[in-house]
Order: structure tokens, then sequence, then C-alpha cells
């Protein structure tokens, strides 16, 4: 049976396929190419479609009739939510909605869905558990929030079954050098770090140095794309069960690490001096974010294999150095 994976050319989706390839899986991707990499799809069927179009999304799924969808299209810059909150309404809401209609219409099932930690918003709590209020302070959260919302309503109605993963801060590469992040605009703290690093840019902004944190920057989760990989293929596996009903859990390292120790992580691995520069706040970012994992390690028996943000960040660091222009195309 096929896994339809949407935006398998993307960062995390892209590892997620070469996973369930790795499992003897027959994966099918659908992706618009807007932003992800022909290039990072390699082995398995690409079909170029927009799940903004009600009327081809529902054709590709009746087509297709898959056993589960592993859905990762999404719009995920933080800032750019904010300035541009329609965008994701598309992309998060509607898009999701004529996916879950096609779902619907081609009695698939099962779905593995792409959430964040920042439905969270600025939790009052550290570590982050799943049963904490869901309090989004920008639109990117708040429109990850309504998928996990339309989840509730489509299993109810229709019966499909769902695992949301409520990822933290999505790092790495492929431990064999051959899929890495290539954003194209880059916003991500750790490539553009890196991007210095290389000398395709002069220093490092640094968005606040006045929050509540130890050193005044913003903390975040790190967790390697690889065991974001494997947390779907223990996902799918729970939908096999007949386990899952409607269920969602948080993926991190359950470790904070604010944006000064970042840089001073990547100094150590790349040996680079990485200069920067303080400045304002960007809007949109809570200051602390750290998940409590415990919910996916006891119920999905997950174990992230990259617990050390040096070892991360190394990945991150194999993929640039061999790859300083990405996949060095679109589309
Ligand atoms: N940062 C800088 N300078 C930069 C870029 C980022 O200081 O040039 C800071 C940000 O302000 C933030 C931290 O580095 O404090 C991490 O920023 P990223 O843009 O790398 O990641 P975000 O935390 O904003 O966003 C990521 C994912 C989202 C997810 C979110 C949850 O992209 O999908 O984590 O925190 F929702």
């Amino acid at each position: 049976m096929t896994i339809l994976v949407t935006g398998g050319a993307g960062y995390i989706g892209s590892h997620t396929v070469r996973a369930l390839q790795e499992e003897g899986e027959e994966v099918v991707v659908l992706d618009d190419l807007s932003e992800g990499h022909r290039k990072a799809v390699k082995g398995t069927k690409l079909r170029k479609v927009d799940l903004k179009s009600a009327v081809r999304t529902k054709k590709a799924l009746c087509e297709i009739r898959p056993e589960a969808v592993f859905h990762f299209a999404a719009s995920c810059y933080v800032g750019e939510s904010v300035t541009d909150p329609g965008k994701y309404y598309r992309q998060n809401v509607v898009a999701l909605l004529n996916l879950l209609e096609g779902m619907a219409a081609a009695s698939c099932k099962r779905m593995v869905f792409s959430s964040t930690c920042a439905i969270y918003g600025e939790p009052k709590r550290i570590p982050i558990t799943e049963d904490l209020p869901k309090n989004p302070v920008n639109s990117y959260g708040r429109t990850k929030l309504h998928g996990e919302g339309m989840l509730a309503d489509y299993h109810r109605a229709h019966g499909i079954e769902s695992v949301s993963l409520r990822y933290f801060n999505a790092a790495g590469a492929h431990p064999d050098g051959s899929l890495g992040e290539d954003h194209e605009p880059e916003t991500h703290l750790i490539p553009l770090v890196l991007d210095v690093a290389l000398g395709k840019r002069k220093d490092i902004k640094i968005f606040g140095t006045d929050y509540p944190t130890r050193d005044g920057t913003c903390i975040r989760d790190y967790i390697h794309v690889m065991d974001l990989a494997r947390a779907h293929i223990l996902g799918l596996a729970c939908l096999r069960d007949g386990r899952a009903g409607v269920r969602a859990y948080n993926l991190g390292n359950e470790t904070g690490h604010s944006v000064l120790e970042v840089l001073e992580a990547a100094r150590k691995v790349t040996g680079h001096p990485i200069p920067a520069e303080d400045a304002p706040r960007r809007p949109g970012d809570p200051p602390k974010l750290v998940g409590s994992s415990a919910l996916a390690r006891n119920e999905l028996g997950w174990q992230p294999r990259f617990g050390d943000l040096e070892a991360i960040l190394a990945t991150a660091w194999n993929w640039h150095r061999n790859h300083p222009d990405g996949y060095g195309e679109t589309g």
C-alpha cells in the first residue's frame, strides 16, 4: 500500500521519504515544488500538485488511493507568518482542508501531521507537555493549531485517524551527506550561522538580547531531522495498530540552547569565528521553548539518537560544506 507524502521534496519531508524507503514502504510524493527540490527526491514517484487546488488534490488522492498520508507541505516561517498571514491560512488551512476532503473521497483513513511547538505560544511551564494551553503568538502556530482541530473534526465525521507530531526546532542533515536543509530565502538560525562560516554571509544578527533568559537570547530545543523522520515511521506503526484515534506528541530533545550557545557550538564545530551583531527582537518569537517528549517515548517508543547539539551541527555542517548552494535548483 502506498504512503503519500505531501511536501516530500522539502527538508523534513525528504528525510522522512528516505526513512520510509529504508523500511521498504512504497512512497509517492506530492509537492508543488514551490519550496521543495526535485533533487531531494530519489527512487520514488513525484507528482507536482498544488494542494491549494481542491480539484487537483481530490483527483490525485482518488488516483493514488494511499493507505496513509504524511502531510509536510506547509509554510513554516514564524516571521513571515506575522507579516503575511494570508499565505499561512491558504497553505496550512485551505490546503489541509482540500487534502482531508480528498482523503475522505478516497477512503484514506490515516494521517501523520506535521504540527509544531509554536501552537503553545508562550508557555507558562517548561518543559512543555502536550496538555498545556495552546495560545499561539503567531499566525504560523495558529494555522497549525487549526490543523489539529480539523483532524479531530474529520475523525468524528469520516473516521480519519491521525498522529500529530509537534516538532520543536528541526536541525541537522542526513549523516551520509546526501540530503540537507535548503530554504530560499533562508531564515533559520543554524543554516544562516553555517552560511557565515562558509563566507556566504558577513555575520549573524542576534534577534533580541533582552529576553528573560539566562543570557538574554531566545532558547530553543533543537531536534535532529533524522529523529523526526523516525518518529513518523513510529506514528505510522501506531496508526496501523489501530491505536491512534486522534493523538499528538511533542518531539524535542528536552534541552534548551540559547542563540548565543548555538553560535558558540557552531564556532567549535566549524572552527570559524562567526561574527555576530545584536539586533532588535523578531516579532512573534517566544522567549523559551523546550519540550517534554515523554509521551512520544512512552507511547511511540521514540528515542532521539542525536541528543547533542554539536553532533546535530556536525551533520548540518557536513551538508553545507559539501553543498554550499544547496540542491542548486528549485522546481
Ligand atoms: N534567530 C536569530 N538570528 C537569525 C535567525 C534566527 O537570532 O538570523 C533566532 C530567532 O529569533 C529564534 C532562534 O534564533 O530565537 C531560532 O530561530 P529559527 O528561525 O531558526 O527558528 P524558530 O524558532 O523561529 O522557528 C522554528 C521553526 C518553526 C517552529 C518554531 C518553533 O521554523 O516551524 O521553530 O519554535 F514553529
